[in-house]
């Protein structure tokens, strides 16, 4: 589609011809009523997006009625997944169908991260619902935009930082809160993987069923590689936002929530690159990040203290920091909290003396129903897009300090760089002229 015709089709979505937006998003609430079941659609069955699929299918209230992939392969794999009582949902390549489709109130999107927020602005203005994975967009503009996207829609979107849902997570939260280990200052964020080599080479034919160029989206285009397709994307600038925004960015959004700051850092300093891997990828594969919060940005003001968050990561280890792979360390004044995402938390008081021990794991099951919740009360959702944007912005602020290796002076009204030339464009992208970049970029 050219400009001129993403124009037109918005306008048409505006008007409620091809989209649901001509419903009073206001009153959405009231037309997804308690015992009507919700019309959802899921863009990019991939690897988390079947995981969708598989927990979608189980809950009795919702409709998979549409999965979407450019790759056919995926596609079928999706539709197969995606049925229940013999009632396939339907497979389609193109995600304006589903955008268009007046019947779809809930799309969720597993896309790689560069679909994230072209996708779920499209959605939105077409008045759906929006279940967008994390991280919720590829840089910091497109954040914004997502947040002014859902606002001005009034529609809720949930961003898929499913920790947030989990109960060892919200058990944490609530003993930081009840003082479990006094005025919390300082937080170490840890994301220890073994990731695997992706070699190096050279462009080459797409497979076939894959639509490459659907696939691109708006990004700019670059020829077809094996080591750019599912689930490798990740690992480079113009796809992915690099392991800080693959798995640190929830371990990054825990941290900040027992930090207690509701809004971003004012500077940012980072060293690493690739240490260990000889290949393709471009992002660092070893990283310490520093943020430092002023303290008006923190607590809502509550405080006149500064606080900081440390971030290390590096994807070639098998050894795990205080026993879990991806945790938080929280450090209050009376004690400490070391939290691991995948298995639980434990308390520590003065002089190290163990206090209590919990365990858990995170649950997508229960931030979908969270999610369903809230488009039935019109309640903000545990993930809200905000809350998504303000971690994903850390993961952004931290790649981009990384590659700059400078102490960054972050304003978070503007949500610019304001002290540094070569970093502060990187808060923003490229896009190719194509139907789906978003207005403002
Ligand atoms: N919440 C979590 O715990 C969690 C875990 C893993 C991944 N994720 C997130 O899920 C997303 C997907 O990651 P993945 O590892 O599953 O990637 P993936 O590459 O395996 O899957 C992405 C899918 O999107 C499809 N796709 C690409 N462009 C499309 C388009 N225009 N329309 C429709 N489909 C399109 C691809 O063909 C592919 O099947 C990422 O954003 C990732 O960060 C979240």
């Amino acid at each position: 589609m050219s400009d001129t015709n993403r124009r037109g089709f918005l306008k048409q979505a505006s008007l409620g011809v091809v989209g649901t937006a001509a419903l009073s998003s206001a009153s959405y609430a009231q037309v997804v009523g308690a015992n009507e079941r919700i019309q959802v659609a899921i863009l990019g069955p991939g690897g988390m997006g079947m995981n969708h699929v598989r927990t979608l299918v189980g809950q009795r209230d919702v409709d998979l009625t549409h999965v979407c992939d450019v790759d056919a392969n995926r596609l079928a794999e999706a539709v197969k997944n995606g049925t229940r009582d013999n009632r396939a949902p339907q497979g389609v390549t193109d995600m304006r169908r589903i955008v268009e489709n007046r019947d779809v109130a809930v799309v969720f999107i597993a896309t790689p991260d560069h679909w994230h927020a072209p996708a779920s602005i499209l959605a939105l203005d077409a008045g759906k619902h929006v279940y967008v994975e994390k991280p919720c967009a590829h840089n910091i503009r497109e954040g914004r935009l997502l947040i002014d996207a859902a606002r001005r829609n009034r529609k809720i979107c949930q961003v898929g930082t499913q920790s947030r849902s989990s109960e060892h997570a919200q058990s944490a939260m609530q003993a930081i809160r009840e003082g479990a280990i006094g005025e919390v200052l300082a937080v170490r964020v840890w994301n220890s993987q073994l990731r695997g080599n992706i070699g190096r080479q050279k462009p080459s034919d797409p497979p076939a069923g894959l639509d490459y160029d659907a696939w691109v989206g708006p990004a700019p285009f670059v020829p077809f590689q094996r080591n750019r397709l599912h689930g490798v994307w990740r690992w480079w600038y113009n796809f992915g936002t690099g392991d800080m925004g693959n798995d640190g960015v929830h371990d990054l959004d825990i941290g900040r929530w027992g930090l207690g700051v509701e809004t971003h850092p004012t500077t940012v300093t980072a060293l690493g690159g690739k240490y260990f891997f000889d290949d393709d990828q471009e992002f660092p594969d070893t990283q310490t990040v520093i943020f430092e919060w002023s303290p008006s940005a923190n607590g809502n003001g509550k405080t006149p203290r500064k606080k900081q968050l440390i971030f290390e990561q590096r994807i070639w280890t098998p050894y795990k920091m205080e026993g879990y792979e991806n945790g938080d360390a929280f450090y209050g004044i009376n004690g400490m909290l070391i939290f691991g995402k995948e298995a639980g938390w434990r308390l520590y008081g003065p002089r190290n003396k163990e206090i209590r021990t919990v365990t858990g794991s995170p649950n997508v099951l229960a931030h979908h129903r969270n999610f369903f919740e809230c488009i039935r009360s019109g309640r903000r959702p545990n993930a809200d897009i905000e809350i998504g944007h303000l971690s994903a912005t850390l993961c952004h602020l931290g790649n981009i300090a990384t590659r700059v290796r400078r102490v960054l002076t972050f304003d978070p009204k503007t949500e610019e760089v304001h002290n540094d030339k070569e970093a502060g464009p990187m808060a923003r992208r490229e896009y190719r002229q194509h139907w789906a970049t978003p207005r403002g970029v």
